[in-house]
């Protein structure tokens, strides 16, 4: 053996071990995805893989608002059953884990960590605890806020950007699990917010969207320092955190996801006239249209007192797009509720949204209450929903074409690969023609298409561009 080839040997890591994670429902979710494989690979080296079947371990990150994505994971579990025999281990986090527990280990007893949204920077201790006491770890505490500080500094991925500024909700609808999942709202503090858009914004980031159940109850004492006049609240609001974000250098466009009507301030509609990088697009989950079910459900809102939100956010912003979230079949949903929520769609005129029939959800007051309504007749309202929010949208996409619209791109288009891909203000997939340099960068783009849920179009050359 000649003394290069020794030291090829001597050298060489050993091959990174491969974490694969599965993640179901929403954005907290995928963000805290994106955690776990910074802890991981911080702590223990691991490399993320889309490939089970190369993974040393395998993550579901689950979700239980409804019933259908909880029974998701188990059929899911089971389907990776077999690697066990090679030594992967198997973890589960998220908000199934946060319910079920050890019943998780019951039930599969293959399964080797249970962690929940709270705990999952103590993932590679519960992995060395497993190797250690060969028997699983469940830990779905809600240690406030600890999470934070035990994260490593975000890694950074393209010119957009997630941001958590709060924990759990601390609203209790009558139908939802997520307080019970994910803990009372807590807000993360206004430094630390800021501390990691900046470092962001450093690495390139041009796009923050801010993440929280309620990111409009977000709350913070704010230091003298940090106040921009005399006429702010004692207490830091989401709408001066809005405008903090706004000034750190080379933030361009600010989204956040989801707000609640309740909350909705007029400072936060000012904010919409003062803030330019303040995106003309909000997702402002209503969920029905009558005050009996939106009573019912504990909003805690009227149908009206949201239109008028809408109202005065369109004075400030006309060319807002509205998106939400909409659950039908509620217990007691009678045909003249339903004509209420369509009423509500009509006036709102609500682009790109959700819509979901009413899930039980053990634990959940709602899950107590007599539900007479056939399964058919709900699946028949969601379809009349669906159709008119779907027809809404297909017209404001038709409506942008023609118009120019700027996109930040994100990179390679699905489908044909050669072609890029941006979002548009409105948050519209576009595709385009272009070179790859161009990704992270923001251009016009002249739209010359609308199909069902994207746009097409070809870049504008700025004037500069065109005389150089
Ligand atoms: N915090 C957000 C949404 C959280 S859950 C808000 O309050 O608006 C995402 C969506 O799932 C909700 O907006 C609601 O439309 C839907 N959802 C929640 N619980 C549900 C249930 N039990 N059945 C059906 N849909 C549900
Ligand atoms: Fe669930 Fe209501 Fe909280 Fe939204 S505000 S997460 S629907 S309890
Ligand atoms: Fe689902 Fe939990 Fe999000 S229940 S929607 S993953 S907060």
């Amino acid at each position: 053996m000649n003394s290069t080839s020794v030291e090829s040997i001597t050298t060489s890591e050993p091959a990174a071990k491969k974490v694969y994670i599965k993640t179901f429902g929403c954005q907290m979710n995928e963000y805290d995805s994106d955690k776990m494989v910074d802890v991981l690979h911080t702590a223990q080296g691991y490399q993320q893989t889309d490939d089970p079947e190369q993974a040393d371990l395998i993550l579901f990150n689950t979700c239980s608002v409804r019933e259908k994505a909880q029974e998701k994971v188990f059929s899911d579990l089971g389907r990776v059953q077999h690697l066990k025999a090679k030594g992967v281990l198997i973890g589960v986090g998220g908000c199934v884990a946060s319910q079920e527990g050890a019943a998780i280990v019951k039930r599969a007893p293959y399964v080797d960590v249970v962690f929940g949204p709270q705990t999952l920077h103590r993932l590679p201790e519960l992995l060395d605890a497993r190797r250690a006491e060969r028997r699983a770890q469940v830990d779905i505490s809600f240690p406030e806020i600890e999470k934070f500080d035990h994260l490593p500094p975000a890694r950074v991925q393209g010119a957009s950007a997630f941001v958590s500024i709060m924990e759990g909700c601390s609203k209790y609808c009558s139908y939802c699990v997520v307080p019970y999942t994910r803990g009372e709202e807590v807000s993360r503090p206004l430094d630390d917010v800021l501390a990691e858009v900046a470092h962001l914004a450093s690495q390139g980031v041009k796009e923050v969207t801010l993440l929280g159940q309620n990111v409009n109850g977000w709350r913070a004492p704010f230091t003298k320092a940090a106040a921009l006049n005399d006429t702010d609240p004692p207490l830091g609001d989401f709408a001066l955190l809005l405008e903090l974000v706004a000034q750190v250098p080379g933030i361009e466009r600010i989204r956040y996801t989801t707000s609640h009507p309740n909350e909705f301030t007029q400072r936060l509609i000012d904010a919409y006239g003062r803030i330019p990088q303040l995106v003309s697009h909000v997702h402002l989950p209503v969920q029905h249209g009558s005050d009996r079910i939106l009573m019912a459900m504990k909003r805690g809102y009227t149908a009206l007192q949201y239109k008028s939100t809408v109202r005065k956010l369109r004075a400030v912003r006309p060319d807002l797009a509205l998106a939400s979230d909409f659950i039908v079949g509620f217990p007691g949903e009678t045909d003249a509720d339903f004509d209420a929520l369509m009423r509500l769609v009509h006036d709102c005129q609500f682009d790109h949204s959700f819509s979901f029939i009413y899930s039980p959800r053990p634990g959940t007051p709602a899950a107590n209450l007599e539900d007479e309504t056939p399964q058919d007749v709900k699946l028949k309202r969601l379809q009349t929903l669906q159709a008119q929010l779907e027809a809404n949208m297909k017209r404001f996409s038709q409506a942008l074409v023609g118009t120019r619209q700027r996109v930040l791109v994100e990179g390679h288009a699905r489908k044909p690969a050669h072609e890029l891909m941006g979002r548009t203000m409105c948050n519209r997939i576009v595709n385009f023609e272009g070179p790859q340099r161009l990704a992270g960068q923001f251009v016009d783009v002249a739209i010359t298409q609308a199909y069902a849920h994207s746009l097409r179009g070809d870049v504008v050359l700025s004037a500069e561009a065109t005389a150089a």
